[in-house]
Formats: structure tokens, sequence, C-alpha cells
């Protein structure tokens, strides 16, 4: 990639990025530059075989360089740009590694008035306790993001070579904008430094502080860790980033003034609530942190194998939702079973306590939720993050609008990217003020009112979440709210609401609901996730010598267009001890292999199916002949483009599938149906899932990248799927 690469500051960050450069294959020549006094430092570099070769002459160091990078601390950063000045090249590609960007550009713009096209300030987030050459490693980097903050006027070809040059060492690359990368460092690094020596300082001069030291338990240990950290580095990046981190602190002061006044008043309530809320804060960032800056899951299906067993899959994931917000607002106490523990469902449950119901559990599936009544829940402290769940953002929207507070609704970067005009705009003739970002996205600004007032709505589109959220809406209106759907979609509020004995007329495409009503709490019996079950349906199907049972799975006529598609294109389903539980009718699936054959899939079988298009495009590209999907143009604003992301996937491994505006048309293969390859899930947990099932009939492993957001929908599906003979890692 490179001949020649300069670092700049050879120490832990610059000698991880030669090591890394060099076990890659990146660069065929490293050198490093230094001054005199560092020579120890720079002659340890070279005998460990991290440098070829090291000068105290900049110009000598930089000559013929087709990559230099900086990795001196910030501090000097400006001093390095006055240096390299006389010697800039534009053919040469400049990037840094500091962890502040603002104090970068602003070095830069000192001494070149504007930053240089072909300058790309980058931060790996990595990182030791210990410092120097010595303790540089290859693999500093690899799984660990890098965040790069480019300009306006960055040379998009030096972009893309950072960017690449990034990847091949192993980092998950982001690009952000300058501000945001330091506010986002200044609450996450930045300010738990600070805090972390202030601590010890203070700790530290207490005079019986060796007595102190000497009981010191694993708290002091965990939480001063990064007080070990190089102060000369951490005192530049504090200097260079304070106009975030000031504002931070003082906010930790008002913080801790709060918990000083609570133990002076010895006010247990308030403190309690304060931890716990801290406790579970800290359970989801931990979640969002792990998606968003550590290693991400990467799945690897090896080719064939047969599924074979009985299983049952976690609970529904909509009736999940709609139990804990229904059992909220209901007079009395809810037991939910069989209750999914997934993100999702997590979410909506977290929302809810966040607005002062109490709920226990999950434990084993079983929930108990001390409803508050219709009128029951309280403002939350902060805004409500939703994570990926889209049914928990729109059907809370509407839910919140008819509130007597105000709240907030975020969501992960999916979510954030989905349209939420579909339910902001017919809430808005309900009277509803939502404020939505430009584009019709969250977060969502809620100012509560009581003044709703019915609508009559004909939904442009068949949206299960539309319809929930509008007659969620509608028990806060003044009048009849009526909501007429283009086609049948789920519809577990109306039959869950009729359970709280909650009025809802439904005649034909038509729900009906009014203010008049209450809940009365009811158990829930929540039987296995249909959408679950579909990736084992299609997976016993294409698999040969297969046959799997799936246990107590939900077949509301509203959601087996699964296996009303598989059946048409010959799967041997056979649906067993049907029964009613809790309003929703549940049975046992036995599946078994079969050659499958393409088909045009009829229309008003799509909202049926809505979750399941993925694995039923990996179930097509098995089959015999051509099968095309038409009228889904939903599935381009899922949690990805299903369309676009499923079609790329199966492009790479060699199926001919070509994406339309509405739908797909492939053409299935009965033998080396499926090549191998590495796809993208693009962080969608169906699309995850499927690649998984086509492994069966891949002739090659399959890679599967972006994994994590399984968690959302079926955590167990890797321990389920390899139960039953898929050879998942
Ligand atoms: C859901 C409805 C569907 C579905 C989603 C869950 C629900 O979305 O895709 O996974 O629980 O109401 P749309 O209603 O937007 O089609």
């Amino acid at each position: 990639m490179f001949k020649k690469l300069c670092i700049i500051g050879i120490g832990l960050i610059g000698g991880s990025i030669a090591r890394a450069a060099r076990d890659q294959g990146l660069c065929q020549h490293i050198v490093a530059y230094g001054r005199e006094k560092g020579i120890k430092n720079l002659q340890a570099a070279k005998n460990l075989g991290v440098i070829d070769e090291f000068y105290f002459d900049l110009e000598t160091a930089v000559k013929d360089a087709d990559c230099v990078i900086i990795a001196t601390p910030v501090g000097v950063i400006e001093q390095v740009f006055r240096q390299l000045k006389p010697f800039w090249n534009e053919q040469t590609i400049y990037s840094d590694a500091g962890s502040t960007k603002l104090s970068v550009i602003q070095a830069a713009e000192n001494v070149f008035t504007q930053v240089p096209a072909n300058f790309i300030p980058a931060h790996p987030i990595a990182g030791a306790e210990r410092s120097g050459v010595e303790a540089s490693r290859p693999d500093l980097f690899k799984h660990k993001r890098l965040i790069i903050t480019p300009l306006d006027s960055s040379s998009s070809e030096a972009l893309n070579k950072i960017v690449r040059f990034w990847e091949k060492i192993g980092s998950l690359v982001s690009i952000m904008d300058v501000e945001h990368h330091d506010a986002v460092l200044a609450a996450t690094s930045h300010l738990p430094h600070v805090l972390a020596y202030s601590l010890v300082n203070l700790l530290g001069k207490k005079d019986e502080k060796i007595e102190i030291f000497r009981y010191a338990a694993g708290g002091f240990k965990d939480f001063t860790r990064i007080a070990s950290s190089d102060p000369t580095m951490w005192l530049d990046i504090c200097l260079a980033n304070k106009q975030e981190i000031i504002p931070l602190i003082q906010q930790l002061k008002a913080e801790l003034g709060n918990i000083e006044n609570m133990l002076a008043d010895n006010n247990s309530q308030e403190i309690f609530e304060t931890f716990t809320y801290a406790k579970q804060a800290r359970q989801r960032f931990l979640k969002q942190f792990d998606n968003y800056m550590s290693q991400s899951i990467t799945f690897t299906v090896q080719p064939g194998g047969n599924m074979r067993g009985e299983i049952r899959v976690p609970g529904d994931k909509s009736m999940s939702h709609r139990s804990i917000m229904l059992g909220s607002l209901a007079e009395g106490v809810t037991h939910v079973t069989g209750f999914l523990n997934a993100e999702d469902a997590l979410a909506t449950l977290q929302a809810f306590k966040a607005m002062g119901v109490k709920i226990d559990g999950p434990e084993n599936g079983e929930v108990t939720i001390h409803g508050v009544g219709k009128d029951g829940l309280k403002e939350p402290k902060e805004p409500l993050y939703l994570g990926n769940s889209g049914t928990s953002m729109r059907l809370l929207s509407g839910l919140l609008a008819g509130q007597s507070f105000n709240s907030v609704l975020t969501g992960d970067k999916s979510l954030s990217s989905r349209p939420m005009r579909r339910v902001t705009d017919p809430l808005a003739s309900m009277g509803a003020n939502i404020h939505t970002q430009e584009g019709g996205t969250a977060p969502l600004q809620i100012t509560g009112t009581s003044s709703l007032k019915a609508i009559n709505y004909d939904m442009p589109m068949a949206s299960a979440q539309v319809k929930s959220c509008l007659l969620l809406a509608g028990m806060y209106a003044e009048g009849e709210t009526i909501v007429t759907e283009p086609a049948p979609t789920r519809d577990h509020t109306e039959r869950m609401l009729n359970g709280f004995s909650y009025p809802v007329q439904r005649e034909g495409a038509t729900a009906n609901i009014n203010s008049d009503g209450k809940l009365i709490a009811a158990d829930i019996d929540v039987p296995s996730d249909i959408s679950s079950a579909a990736f084992f349906l299609v997976a016993a199907s294409i698999a040969p010598d297969s046959e799997v049972t799936l246990k107590h799975v939900g077949i509301n006529p509203t959601r087996t267009g699964i296996i009303d598609i598989l059946r048409l294109m010959g799967a041997s389903i056979e649906v067993l001890n049907q029964r009613t539980v809790g309003g929703e009718p549940v049975a046992d699936l036995k599946v078994v292999s079969s050659q499958l054959k393409g088909i045009d899939i009829p229309e008003e079988l799509v909202p049926l199916a809505i979750d399941e298009f993925p694995v039923l495009f990996v179930a097509a590209a098995c089959a015999e002949g051509q099968t095309r999907l038409t009228g889904a143009k939903e599935l381009r604003v899922k949690e990805s483009d299903r369309i676009q992301v499923m079609a790329d996937g199966l492009q790479i491994l060699g199926v001919d599938a070509v994406p339309t505006e509405d739908g797909m048309v492939i053409q299935g293969k009965t033998s080396d149906s499926i090549g191998g390859g590495e796809v993208d899930s693009h962080g969608d947990h169906r699309i995850a899932m499927s690649f998984s099932v086509a492994g069966l009939r891949a002739t090659a492993p399959i890679v599967i990248q972006d994994c994590e957001n399984v968690n959302t929908s079926f955590p167990e599906f890797k321990d389920l799927a390899t139960q039953l003979g898929l050879k998942l890692t």
C-alpha cells in the first residue's frame, strides 16, 4: 500500500501502528523521526524490528515517504506541523493519532492557514496502561474503533487510503465530524480520566494513606485503573479538549451535590432510585458501547449440515412489547410468562420503568408489572433510549402524545434513520405536538397534551405499528378514533387491549377506540415468535435429511404468511396440537426437508410475512426456478433496507438476485445453490440470521459481519441453531 511509511513519535501508539502495518504487509519500509533525547527509545524500536531506520533530521525522515503518521502527544502536534511545513509534499498522505481532534485541526490551521487536503485526522480508540515502544503490539487496534474526522476540504483519495489502511490493520473505522468526536470522547474518556486522577489524589493525600491503600478493595482498583495512564499525554488531552471537559466537570459537581443533599437528609428512597437508575443506565450504556466502540460480532458458518431436533424459540417480540405497555397502563398486577428477554423488548421495559412503573424480571421469561393505571405514568427524567426497536418508538409516540408530561424518544443509528412521519403526521392531525429531526427521523420530542382529538384515518401503508400507535393515542383522544388498514396486519394490539378489558371494536379492515375504557390487569402467556421460528422453518426445508419440531409457536393468522408462502413453494410443514393460549392461537410446527420450487409470492401475503422475507430470499435461492416478490416496498425501511442488503449479500454468494423497487427476483438453483464469501448484515438481526441459514446449502464458508444485533430479537439463535445442526461460530 505504501512504499515508505514515516512515523513521527514512536511510542506505544506509533510503534503499534508500525508493527501492525508490517504484519499486514502494508508498507515496504518503515522509518521513524524523533529527537536526540529519545535515542534510547528509537534504538529500542530499531532493535525490536518495529522500524527499519530512525532519523533526527526530519527532512531525511520524510523524504520519499508516501505516508506520514504523527503519533506524538496532541500538545506538540502544532510544533510538528511547523517543522513539517518546509518539506510538505502534495503526493504524500499525512495523518495523526491524536485523542482530540479540534485542537489538531486548529494546530494545522495555525500553521498552514487552511488544513491541507492531504492531511486526514484520525483517532484510534485503543491504548494500554504501559507506554513506550516496548509496550507496542501489532494487534493493539484489532477490532477496536478508529474514528476519522475528515473536513469538507479533505482529499477523498487520501481519505479512502487512510480508511483502507486502518481497516487492513483490523480497526472498525467510523467517520464523524470533529465537534461530535470531541464531545463524545470528553464524556466517555476524558472526564473519567480526570475523575480517576482526582480520586487517587484525594485519597493519596490523606494522612492515613497507607491504611487506605492497604484496605482498598476491588472497587478502588477498578475505578482508578486509568489513573495509571501517562500524565504527559493526559495533560495534553485535557488542555486540548477543556472546552468540552469543563462543562462536564460542572455537571458532575452538581450531581455529587445532589447525592450529598440526599445523604444529609437521609433520603433513602431517592438515593436508592438514583443508584438504581445509574445501574440500569450503565447496563444500557455497556450494550451500546459494545455495539459502537468495541469488537463487533462476526458469524462464520461452515457449509452443509442438516437440521434435526425439537426446540422452543423465544417469546414473540410484538406481544412482549405490548404486554409491558398495556400491563403498565392497567390497574392491578399483570404476570407475563414467555416474555422475550432480548434487547428490543427490554428497551420497552426500561422505558416504562423510567416512567415510574415497578416491573420485576424478566427471570426465566417471567415479568411482573405493577400497573399504574391509564393516567399513572410519570415524566421520565431522561430521554427514553429505545435501541434498535421501531415498535417501541412508534407505539410509544402514540401513547406519550396524550400524556400530561413531555418526553424525548431516541434510538440507535438504524432506528434514528427510520421514517417516523408515518406516525407523527397522523398524530399531528389529532393535535399532538411532536418534533422530529429534519427528514422526519428520531429523536422525537413529544410535548404532551390533554386535548388530543380523534381522527378517522385511512392508513397509506399496511403497518401494524402505525395502526397500534393510533389506537394507543385514541385511548387519550376525545371522540372515536377510527383506523382503517389497506391490508390485514398483525392484530396483537387489538387482541391484547380486549384481553385487558379495554373496548376496541373491529369490523373488517377498521378498528375503533375511544377514551372511555380502562385497562384491568390480565395474565399473559407469550407464545414463541413465529418470526424467530421462521429461520428454522426455512433451514429444515432447505437442508437435506432434516426434521425439526418447533414447540408452542404463535400462529395468529395475521402472522402465518411464512407458512403459507413456504407451503406454496412446496415445503412440508405440519401444524400440530393447535390450541388457544390467552386469546392467541398456538401450535407445534413440524418441518421436514423438501425440494422447494420458485413462485410468484401473492401480494396479499406480504404484510403477513413482513419480517420473514430475508430468510425467504434464502429459501428462494435454493428453490427450483424463479421466485418473484412484489408489493414489498416496506422492506426498504426496516432495520436496514432489506431488499438492497439481501440482494447485495446474495450476489456476493453467487446467487442471481435482482432487487426491484418493491421486491426481488431470484433465480434459484437446486444444486450448488449458494457460494461462500463475506457478507455484511448492516447490523440487521434478521439479515444476520438469514445468511447463517444460507450456510446449510453453501459450497464454502460464509462470513457475516456486524451480527451483534441478533441480540435485539433472538439472543439464543446461535445456541439453538448449532444444537439443531448449523455449523455456526
Ligand atoms: C411490528 C410490526 C411490523 C414488523 C415489526 C413489528 C409490530 O412493522 O415489521 O417487526 O410489533 O407491530 P410495520 O408495522 O411497520 O410493518
